[in-house]
């Protein structure tokens, strides 16, 4: 890997040192809250889009937080004197987190970046320079060994973890470190592993910085760095999942062929997973000509496992293509370089036979039991992340689902899950609605279609009374058998407490 263009690393030698900076930092409120105060909305956000001109506009005084936001975030060069009152310069200039340049000026030699912990912590993230912001913003750097900061990626598998509290957790291609910054916080142990001896660093000074305890912190590719006996309570990984005709960019280019990469990952953690234990993974997968996808999915899934799979989005080949060379900032250059670049993506695609890419996210839960439950399922729409508890509760009500036969279901007591509505479907002015719709207003903020006994028996479950003796109730009322009732309806359950509009008290 060729390395030569990017900087030389700060020491994560001294962490006296790294101390000193971290309360500086904090000193000149260089966290997310003072960065939105000083920015204001919308130049934050833009920041985020990698726009920086409206956050230069608003840093032209030279408050410390401006000098800061200036040298760490914007990486302009700021005179010497004028961080003197900031940090301990001297001090960050021997050990590597400044550099001197024209004459008396100082400039970053990585991004740091305040992030804001889920309970309230003020955290560092450590990436290279210009790699603060991943995904489609065009990252501007063609270095191979590039370590990126957080992206959407990131925080979209940070919020879907399932924060309970464990013994040992593995962070698989930690990047920044911003996974294992979140896995310190409930795990007694985490190990860290990286393709990239970058990241690992890098992952130390995000930790060292944000005053995290220390991880294990492993080089190597997938789990070569695990012993075999080695397991986890929980696995995380933001995989470099693009599909790609090459291995250009380690951070995003599995480099195993298709989506060989997130295969291997996800057949491969069934192993690693402690009884109970959750792995939980961003991923791409192929939409093979004359393959349905969730087929393909489900024989990843490893043996003993639970999987839930959920495809967010899907794009067609030609969107992927221009996603991912926007991403590496090809469209900038040259324009017969970029489009055999463009026709290369579509060769190989179809070489493939793939007609388009998945997005989406895939936990396994370690069961061991008999009869595994696999879900693979389409839901594009929006919901309220952090989403950890409800992955939790899922498996939870699988599990519940898995232990109940319908006559078990129907002597079963249940409660409408929290903030659930009813919505009527039909012409304005109709009498009667064509059709009666549940809706979450939380978690994955599901929708489904049930019939006037659904709604009618989501609306009594308060817990007080069984569903068979709900049933009995509803027959009466329509003028329905009981019994054929009783024999069609555990099937409606089964689906409304899979999806939580129902949770059995
Ligand atoms: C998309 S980044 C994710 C970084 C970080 N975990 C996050 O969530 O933002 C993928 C990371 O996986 C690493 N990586 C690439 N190939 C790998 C492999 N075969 N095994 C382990 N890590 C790998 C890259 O170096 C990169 O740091």
């Amino acid at each position: 890997m060729s390395n030569a263009s990017l900087h030389s690393l700060p020491s994560v030698d001294r962490p006296d040192a790294i101390a000193r900076l971290r309360d500086a930092l904090l000193g000149a409120s260089f966290t997310a809250d003072g960065l939105l105060e000083l920015l204001s909305a919308p130049a934050y956000a833009a920041l985020a889009r990698s726009e920086i001109v409206p956050a230069l506009r608003a840093t032209r005084g030279d408050t410390p937080l401006e000098t800061l936001v200036r040298l760490f975030l914007l990486q302009q060069p700021v005179p010497h004197a004028r961080v003197e009152g900031v940090l301990p310069v001297d001090a960050c200039l021997e050990d590597g987190w400044l550099l001197r340049v024209d004459g008396d000026q100082v400039a970053a030699a990585v991004d740091v970046r305040p992030y804001g912990g889920p309970d309230g912590e003020d955290w560092f993230v450590v990436s290279d320079l210009g790699c603060a912001v991943g995904g489609a913003g065009g990252i501007g750097s063609r270095d191979e060994g590039v370590v990126l900061g957080v992206g959407g990626a990131s925080t979209t598998l940070a919020g879907i973890t399932v924060r309970t509290p464990v013994s040992a957790a593995l962070d698989l291609g930690t990047g920044s470190g911003i996974q294992s910054l979140h896995a310190a916080q409930h795990a007694t142990r985490v190990t860290a592993t990286d393709l990239n001896p970058r990241a690992l660093h890098i992952t130390a000074l995000t930790l060292a910085l944000s005053g995290a305890p220390a991880v294990d912190l492993r080089e190597g590719s997938l789990f070569e760095p695990i012993r075999d006996d080695e397991t986890y309570d929980l696995i995380v990984s933001n995989p470099p999942f693009v599909i790609s005709p090459d291995a250009r960019l380690t951070y995003r280019d599995g480099g195993m062929g298709g989506d060989d990469l997130c295969r291997t990952l996800v057949q491969q953690a069934g192993e690693r997973l402690s009884e109970g234990g959750f792995a939980q993974f961003l991923a791409n997968w192929q939409h093979v000509e004359g393959e349905d996808w969730q087929d393909r999915l489900r024989s990843w899934v490893p043996r003993g496992c639970d999987a839930w799979i959920v495809q967010r989005e899907v794009q067609d080949v030609t969107q992927y293509a221009e996603l991912w060379l926007r991403d590496a900032g090809d469209h900038r250059g040259d324009v017969a370089e970029y489009q055999a670049r463009y026709d290369a993506w579509l060769d190989e695609f179809e070489a493939r036979k793939v007609k388009a890419v998945g997005f989406g996210w895939i936990t396994l839960r370690r069961t061991d039991a008999a009869v595994p439950s696999v879900t693979a399922e389409e839901w594009p729409h929006p919901v309220e992340q952090p989403l950890g508890d409800t992955v939790r509760a899922h498996f939870e009500r699988l599990d519940y689902l898995r232990a109940h036969d319908d006559a078990a279901l129907l002597a079963g007591h249940f409660k409408l899950g929290a903030e659930i509505v009813q919505e009527q479907v039909g012409l304005p002015g109709a009498e009667d609605p064509e059709h009666v719709v549940l809706r979450q207003n939380r978690g994955m903020r599901r929708a489904t279609k049930v019939d006037t006994v659904g709604a009618g028996f989501a609306g009594v479950c308060d817990g007080s009374l069984s569903a068979g003796r709900i049933l009995d109730a509803i027959a009466q009322l329509v003028g329905e058998d009981p019994v054929l009732l009783r024999d069609r309806t555990p099937a409606q359950i089964r689906l409304l407490v899979e999806q939580g509009f129902l949770d059995p008290a």
